[in-house]
Formats: C-alpha cells, structure tokens, sequence
C-alpha cells in the first residue's frame, strides 16, 4: 500500500535536516544526565513557592528536597515569607499551617488544578500527621511560623521520597492559612483533609542539579 506519493522524500529530506539541525540550536539538548535508572545518587529537588490567587497574603519562598538514596530519608527544608505578622507573645497554635503534598503538581494555572486533586495518597490510608504510620504520603503535618511572618523549617521524613513508583518528584505542595487537626479532629473531613483552611501557596516539586 503506498501511504504517500512522490513527496515522500523531499519530506524525509526536510525531516532530516530538522532533526540534524536541532544540535546546531542546542548542543546542550541532551544535558549531561537525566534521571534513567542509572541514575546516580542522591537525588535533589526544589519546589518554588507562589501565592494562591485568591490569598490576600503574599506567601513566596523555596522548599528544597535532599535524598541520598531511596532507604534515607528525605530532607525537606522550607524557607518561607509574607506569612501575616504576630505580636512576640502569639501562642503556637495560631503560628501553624498544615503542609501537605497534592497529587497533581501542575501549576502553571496557579494552585487550580492542584486543588482538582487531593493530598497525595498512593496508599489509600486517612489523613494523618507527619510522624504517624497511617497518614497519606503527602501529609506533612504542621510547621511553624514565626511571629515576622518568616517560617524556616527543617523536616526528615521517612514515607515520602524522591525514589521509585510512588516518588513525589512532579506532584505539587500546598501551605495552608490554618493548622491541620491530623487526623483527630472527630469529624468527615479530618480523616480526609484536616481542615487546615484556605490554601495560602503552591509549588510543584522538580528536580534539580
Ligand atoms: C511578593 O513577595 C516576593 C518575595 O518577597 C516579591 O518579590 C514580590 O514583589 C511580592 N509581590 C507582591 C505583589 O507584593
Ligand atoms: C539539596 O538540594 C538543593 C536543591 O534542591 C541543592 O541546591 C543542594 O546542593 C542539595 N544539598 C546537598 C547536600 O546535596
Ligand atoms: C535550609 O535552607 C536555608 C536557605 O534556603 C539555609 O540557609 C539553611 O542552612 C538550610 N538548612 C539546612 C539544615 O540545610
């Protein structure tokens, strides 16, 4: 059966010339290494923080991700700002705000369609916190502003990772305007979400060098 006509080669030229071309453009294409199962350990990741479009806050700041190999566990250290300000005295619980992994890590639409998923959850367990056994993967638990509206947090988690079938690389993250109740606030939606409040930021965690 004959699929194209005489074309067929002057197609197959330019095709060529296209394809030869594009290490002319960019001989860097290719990079030096790309995440294969060859890849070297450890892995690192970064997610880039920006606020909700609905927030009246303007939360911003990096969240990066450090995994040796895929028994250690994972470093998440989270630098953030614009949180709002606080007297000195202000008790912990008003300073805390639930930090969850989503399922989907697109955010090119701001934080819409990470809201379209749920907390990242491959094991189809409750929500929880960060140190419990029965907790979604992408529960973090709480962290803590401080009173400038800083927050700087360093968490070892050792469900979550950067390794295998249920890696977090391309999912997103949420910080939320209120504390999580983890699971234990008695009522549907803190075994499914920990009431935690508006989303206030949102990132998708990439790879990095
Ligand atoms: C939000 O905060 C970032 C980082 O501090 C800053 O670069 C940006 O200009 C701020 N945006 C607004 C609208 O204030
Ligand atoms: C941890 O990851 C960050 C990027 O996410 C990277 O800049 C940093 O060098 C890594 N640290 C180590 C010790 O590999
Ligand atoms: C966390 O990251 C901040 C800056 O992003 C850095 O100053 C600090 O040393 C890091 N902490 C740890 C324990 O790696």
């Amino acid at each position: 059966m004959k699929v194209c006509g005489s074309n067929c080669l002057s197609l197959f030229v330019i095709f060529s010339a296209v394809r030869s071309s594009v290490s002319l453009w960019d001989p860097d294409d290719h990079g030096s290494g790309g995440i294969t199962d060859a890849t070297p350990l450890p892995i690192n990741a970064v997610c880039h923080m920006h606020p909700d479009a609905k927030s009246p806050l303007n939360v911003t700041g990096i969240i990066t991700f450090n995994q040796t190999n895929e028994w250690a566990p994972l470093k998440i250290n989270i630098s953030l700002s614009g949180f709002k300000q606080f007297p000195p005295d202000t008790p912990d619980s008003e300073l805390l705000h639930g930090l969850h992994i989503h399922h989907y890590g697109d955010v090119d639409n701001g934080c819409v369609t990470l809201s379209k998923g749920s907390h990242f959850n491959p094991l189809s367990m409750n929500h929880g916190d960060i140190a419990d056994t029965v907790r979604h993967i992408g529960d973090l638990g709480n962290i803590k502003q401080e009173t400038d509206g800083t927050l700087h947090v360093v968490l070892y988690d050792s469900q979550a990772s950067l390794f295998g079938s249920i890696s977090i690389l391309g999912r997103g993250i949420v910080v939320h305007a209120a504390r999580d109740d983890l699971g234990r606030g008695g009522n549907p939606g803190s075994i499914y979400n920990g009431n935690a409040g508006p989303r206030l930021a949102c990132c998708a965690i990439v790879v990095t060098p």
